[in-house]
């Protein structure tokens, strides 16, 4: 989603800032561009899609005080005017937002603000421009008016920056004389860093940095160390995806070796006594928690996962005996965070499960466990998601006092996919189903999930039960049917939903290790550690949607209309 970088300093910043903004790239964006400063004037230049056209229109440019951002549309389609960065109606003011503002329409009429886009954005610039006093007092000022959330980088035509934010994460660092900023860590310089907490501001003039909190009152504030993950993806491949379903082996067993030798299960916090376990979780990481769930179950604890969009809104019962799990990559999903800030304003028992060390989720929860997929970059997750399932696996074994697995359980560890043959006839299909039961649903709602954003294919998956309920009726010559089949017990269940596949004309494919399904094209999942099933067999579906998706020309790594990190609601 959007990004936001900028400099002040004596160096190059539109260099500097263009730079970050091309590490914020994987975040998923539309439109990019930067402000700076040029004489005391304003200039701003934007572009519509790569970060690389607006490096080819910067590239003479040099100035000391530059602000940034890559634009993921949501209030306006996408187009220069929309753009960021706005530049207020007296044309004092440049800014770049991240978050969504709520009440725009309504702070639009009220203080009869003049805006040239349809963002809610230049509602707030207009705002902040409209305000008396100083550059820090009309943000505080303006930010108390606006509802919704928000990381903002106000440049003013004097050389100061101004920063606040509420929800949106906003970082800075500074190195000697140079101030870096950056709605993520990894786009920083230096060594280390200072994070904004939710309404806390910060004045940025001549390389020195100042503090507020909401009420205008100078704060100081604790830096933190910058841990850049040393195994930030390389690409050893042609795409990040590719990478890193290959790094699936490396990270489950760098975690499997952090928990068992860093003791990490014991430092976290239980409830007195632990009666359930509920997931929250959006997206991929959804699909984790709903796997987890199952392993929880299984040592018998209950459990449930919930989207994080309908927890928040639903009518759950919060309970002090339930640990609530928040589960993400990212740890700055919107739905997850808000999510979490209800169960922490009861003060329940809480839980992180975040791959990301600087994360808000883990300030939120405070009690975190960690995933150590490393940087994920492609949209599309898959490490993160082999990396989750694993970590919950673990800890359900932590839970019931079972020992934890030995490294070698990943001596022969396969990665198992379609062949090109099979990928090209799957791909001629206008309608792709994926089923299984239990685990292998949960696998197959990935595999679905997976398929359709990077490939645009529609495609959903059904529980095979469920088939005869309804989805029936859509099975023809034109869909096929790829069935995942991990678990002895329902391998005879599977064939009779095969059958009724077969009287109705619908192709099929199975991803099993069982020798039964040989009457329909396989592909086959070795015979590995039962344990292991649910990540051996997600593995092939990872690269289904990728081969497809390179099959029909797409960047697996860019998918339209997608972002990694969702930081609106
Ligand atoms: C976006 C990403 C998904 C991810 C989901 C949740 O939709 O494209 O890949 O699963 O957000 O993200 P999180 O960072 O909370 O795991």
């Amino acid at each position: 989603m959007c990004g936001i970088c900028g400099y002040v300093g004596g160096g190059n910043g539109v260099k500097e800032v263009v730079q970050g903004l091309k590490i914020l790239e994987y975040r998923g964006y539309d439109s990019c561009g930067v402000a700076y400063l040029d004489n005391k004037k304003i200039d701003i230049i934007k572009t519509i899609g790569d970060v690389d056209n607006l490096k080819k229109l910067t590239e003479n440019l040099s100035a000391n005080v530059v602000i940034g951002h890559t634009r993921w549309a949501t209030h306006g389609s996408v187009n220069e005017k929309n753009a960021h960065p706005h530049l207020s109606t007296s044309k004092n003011l440049a800014m770049v937002h991240n978050g969504i503002i709520e009440n725009y329409k309504e702070l639009k009429e009220e203080f009869k603000l003049n805006c040239i886009s349809d963002t809610d954005s230049e509602v707030f610039l207009n705002l902040i421009d409209s305000e008396k006093g100083t550059l820090i007092d009309k943000v505080i000022k303006a930010s108390k008016k606006v509802q919704g959330t928000f990381a903002v980088l106000v440049l003013g035509s004097d050389g100061e920056m101004v920063l606040g934010k509420r929800e949106s994460p906003l970082y800075l660092s500074n190195v000697e004389d140079e101030v870096y900023i950056a709605s993520d860590v990894l786009a920083l310089k230096g060594e280390n860093y200072f994070a904004l907490n939710d309404d806390e501001f910060a004045s940025v003039k001549n390389g020195k940095i100042i503090f507020y909190n909401k009420n205008g009152e100078k704060i100081t504030k604790k830096c933190e160390k910058i841990e850049k993950n040393s195994d930030f993806s390389e690409i050893f491949y042609k795409t990040h995806m590719e990478s890193e379903i290959f790094e699936t082996k490396n990270v489950l067993l760098k975690t499997l070796k952090k928990y068992t030798e860093e003791n990490i299960f014991q430092n976290i916090k239980l409830p007195k006594k632990l009666n359930s376990i509920s997931l929250i979780a959006c997206g991929t990481a959804y699909h984790a928690s709903l796997m987890g769930a199952e392993f929880f179950k299984k040592v018998g604890v209950d459990a449930r996962a919930y989207l994080a969009s309908e927890f928040r809104y639903g009518n759950e019962i919060l309970k002090d005996d339930t640990l609530y799990i928040f589960v993400s990559q990212s740890g700055e999903t919107a739905d997850t965070i808000a999510s979490a800030k209800m169960v922490k304003e009861r003060n329940l028992p809480m839980l992180a499960l975040t791959n990301m060390e600087n994360c808000l989720l883990n300030r939120i929860c405070e009690n975190v466990l960690p995933t150590f997929a490393g940087r994920e970059i492609a949209v599309a997750s898959t490490k993160a998601y082999t990396c989750q399932v694993f970590s919950l696996y673990l800890f359900s074994l932590y839970l019931a006092n079972i020992p934890l697995p030995k490294e070698e359980i990943f001596d022969d560890f396969p990665y198992v996919t379609f062949s090109e043959e099979l990928v090209k006839q799957i791909a001629k299909f206008k309608k792709v189903f994926f089923i299984g039961r239990n685990l292998d649903y949960v696998t197959a709602m990935e595999a679905s999930l997976k398929l359709k954003e990077i490939s645009y294919i529609n495609c959903f998956a059904i529980a095979s039960g469920e088939l005869k309920h309804g989805t029936l009726a859509l099975i023809d010559e034109d869909a096929v049917v790829i069935a995942i089949c991990t678990q002895e017990n329902i391998k005879t269940k599977l064939l009779s939903n095969l059958e009724e596949i077969k009287a109705r004309g619908g192709e099929i494919v199975v991803v099993s290790q069982f020798d039964d399904f040989s009457d329909y094209p396989c592909v086959k999942l070795p015979e590995t550690q039962t344990e292991l099933m649910p990540i051996v067999s997600v593995i092939p579906m990872q690269f289904l949607a990728l081969h497809i998706c390179e099959l029909f020309g797409y960047n697996p790594d860019k998918p339209r209309n997608l972002a990694k990190s969702v930081t609106v609601e």
